[in-house]
């Protein structure tokens, strides 16, 4: 089993998908790995930016990064999964729901590399607050 799950990381590796950067983003924030220097970088576009509690979703989201195939795979697949999703289920992923999306098991150094998307993509979330 974990070799499909191994396969399907190196695809997003090789050719991750929603990467690149945003023309006029409504936020975005970046972030490194202190073990390596490696960085992502997120880009997302807004719907319904206006409305403060209810119905904010994102309509689009690009990353830029440069890292190793798991925090690389990690912020591809993290993409495809919050795109089109609502801001506020989006803010309750955390470190169990890296982990099942990446489906294999980590060492510590490589949980901190999973983890670093979900990492940029809180702190560009939380810059949405004050659009
Ligand atoms: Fe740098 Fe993984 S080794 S993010």
């Amino acid at each position: 089993m974990d070799n499909i799950y191994r396969e399907i990381i190196l695809d997003h590796f090789k050719n991750p998908r929603n990467f690149g950067k945003m023309k006029n983003p409504d936020a975005n924030a970046y972030e490194n790995n202190p073990f390596c220097g490696d960085k992502i970088e997120i880009d997302v576009k807004i719907k319904n930016k206006e409305q403060r509690t209810k119905n904010r979703i994102i309509e689009d989201i690009k990353f830029r990064a440069e890292g190793c195939a798991i925090s690389m795979a990690s912020a591809s697949m993290l993409t495809e999964r919050v795109l089109g999703k609502n801001i506020k289920d989006i803010k309750k992923l955390n470190t169990e729901d890296i982990l099942e999306m990446l489906g294999i098991t980590l060492t510590p150094t490589r949980l901190k590399c999973a983890l670093l998307p979900l990492e940029v993509l809180h702190k560009t979330l939380a810059l949405v607050k004050s659009i």
